[in-house]
């Protein structure tokens, strides 16, 4: 089905801004993401990507300004999981569940058929992994069952808050492919990182967040050059070198 909206933009943020008390969690920030891209959203530990994502993801209300997801609110899209997956945090797991009945229930509730459950977990790499309970997973496999929960619905557009977070090495290249391969399907990832490493060998561009505040943005080719890396540039913009 094409939604109204579906040739512009996947997600589009204007003037997004959430202010909790005196803290402005996210000040204003701008951007559009097209289809087939992988964008990352960079910045230190309390610089607002959590809440910016869930504020696209209508978890939380702006406090001025908006996000459109295909061109509507989050919460205004038909089957919003077969278009949106995301993985905000690792937590909401029943911890004596394995990992197959914990996406077999998820998947019950979204109508997606269990042969789905079986593709996700070979797509995550926990094939083998499906029949233990989900308490003795590590932190690493329960970011991949996160990201297999993720794409349940076979997303168009895929959300993933520090992924790399809990990943071994193996995982970390792992991710990186993974997400190369969904752009590579046209698929659309945002994906947060307060580490550049993980990220930026893996992403087409990024945004980089602090204070709330959007610092830069643009395709990575044009933001670096011979004399500055991403890492000179993000290092510059957000201080924390100091921190
Ligand atoms: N629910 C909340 N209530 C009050 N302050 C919040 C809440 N969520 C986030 N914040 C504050 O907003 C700022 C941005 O947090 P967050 O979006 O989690 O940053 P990041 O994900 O980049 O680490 C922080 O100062 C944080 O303490
Ligand atoms: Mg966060």
């Amino acid at each position: 089905m094409i939604e109204l909206g579906s040739q512009g933009p996947v997600i589009e943020c204007r003037s997004l801004t959430k202010r909790y008390g005196d803290v402005v969690a996210v000040d204003g920030i701008s951007f559009t993401l097209e289809r087939g891209t992988v964008t990352g959203f960079l910045g230190p530990n309390g610089a607002g990507k959590t809440t910016a994502l869930r504020l696209l993801l209508g978890l939380a209300e702006p406090t001025s300004g908006g996000a459109l997801v295909f061109g509507r609110r989050y919460r205004e899209l038909e089957q919003p999981l077969r278009r949106v997956g995301a993985v905000l945090e690792s937590g909401d797991y029943h911890p004596s569940r394995n990992g197959r009945d914990h996406l077999r229930v998820l998947a019950l509730a979204a109508e997606i058929p269990p042969a789905r459950v079986e593709e996700v977990l070979e797509l995550v790499g926990l094939g083998r992994a499906a029949t233990r309970r989900v308490r003795t997973y590590s932190l690493g496999m329960r970011q991949r069952l996160g990201v297999a929960a993720a794409l349940l619905g076979d997303p168009e557009l895929l959300i993933l808050d520090e992924p790399a977070n809990g990943l071994d090495p193996a995982g970390v290249r792992w991710l990186r492919t993974f997400l190369r391969d969904l752009a590579a399907a046209g698929r659309t990832v945002l994906v947060s990182s307060h580490l550049l490493a993980e990220v930026a060998q893996t992403v087409d561009q990024v945004l980089i967040i602090d204070h709330g505040r959007l610092l830069a943005q643009g395709p990575l080719n044009e933001l670096t050059n011979a004399d500055k890396t991403l890492e000179d540039i993000y290092l510059e913009l957000t201080g924390s070198e100091s921190r």
